[in-house]
């Protein structure tokens, strides 16, 4: 029989911390469904006596909110800023294991927390694999509210990102890439999203990173490159885990 998108979501969430989390350790929590099974198992492990000694360093409101009902120690960054481990989603991954994160609105947190762990987990179901990032999901970036009209036209007009459509992310940041409702989402952080759709791949992902960083008006983008220490991915065949 097989296994829905949700069960496969819960085989590499519980994978990553079983293989991955010790007692002792400080854990960055992702944001999505998919990070949500990994922070559930954090949260039965404990509870069971499993694991011990556990802080957690959650990547957005709603994960914070997810670990406090389950009973997981939090901290923040700014009393623990170097982390073990942190486990997340993706919403694309390529062969270089370079991501695409941020479909549901967290990529500021998530990437502030990840690159302070001495191993990121990304944890996916075989659906989030593709070629070249770009045309299979939109590619967000973190913009200040203040003008944002004209940082979205500054984006655009970047060479690395040249042909895209910029979409200022309508409804609710939480709900996802597709917009809805009237009003602008905005992020935990007070800011806005603009979504970037591809029809063609990405040339070269690492310079699309530099450039939107380097804008003003960006506070930070979906693109994690180089980030990433293994992939656990859930496909109709079973688990299996890329390393760069
Ligand atoms: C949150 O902002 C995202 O980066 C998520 O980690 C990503 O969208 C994956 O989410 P799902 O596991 O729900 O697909």
């Amino acid at each position: 029989l097989a296994l829905t998108q949700d069960e496969l979501k819960k085989m590499v969430g519980y994978k990553a911390v079983d293989d991955y989390v010790k007692s002792g350790m400080v854990v960055g929590l992702g944001t999505g469904s998919t990070a949500a099974f990994a922070v559930e198992r954090v949260g039965e492990l404990l509870k069971s006596g499993e694991l011990t000694d556990i802080l957690a360093v959650p990547t957005s409101v709603r994960t914070k909110e997810q670990a406090e009902e389950l009973g997981i120690p939090l901290v923040t960054l700014d009393t623990h800023s170097e982390l073990d481990v942190a486990i997340d989603g993706a919403d694309e991954v390529d062969p270089n294991l370079q991501l695409v994160k941020g479909g549901g609105g967290a990529l500021l947190r998530e990437k502030l927390v990840e690159i302070c762990a001495e191993k990121f987990i990304v944890i996916v179901d075989e659906s989030k694999l593709c070629d070249g990032l770009g045309p299979g999901f939109p590619l967000p970036v973190e913009i200040t509210p203040f003008c944002h009209e004209h940082t979205i036209r500054k984006v655009a007009a970047l060479p690395s990102v040249a042909g895209c459509k910029a979409q200022l992310r309508m409804g609710s940041a939480a709900t996802g890439a597709a917009p809805d409702g009237d009003e602008i989402a905005v992020t935990d952080n007070g800011n806005y999203i603009v979504d970037l759709i591809f029809e063609e791949p990405i040339k070269d992902p690492a310079k699309a990173a530099e450039e939107l960083k380097s804008l003003c008006g960006v506070v930070d983008h979906g693109l994690f490159c180089n980030m990433t220490t293994a992939v656990i991915i859930a496909g109709s065949d079973g688990i299996s885990v890329k390393t760069p």
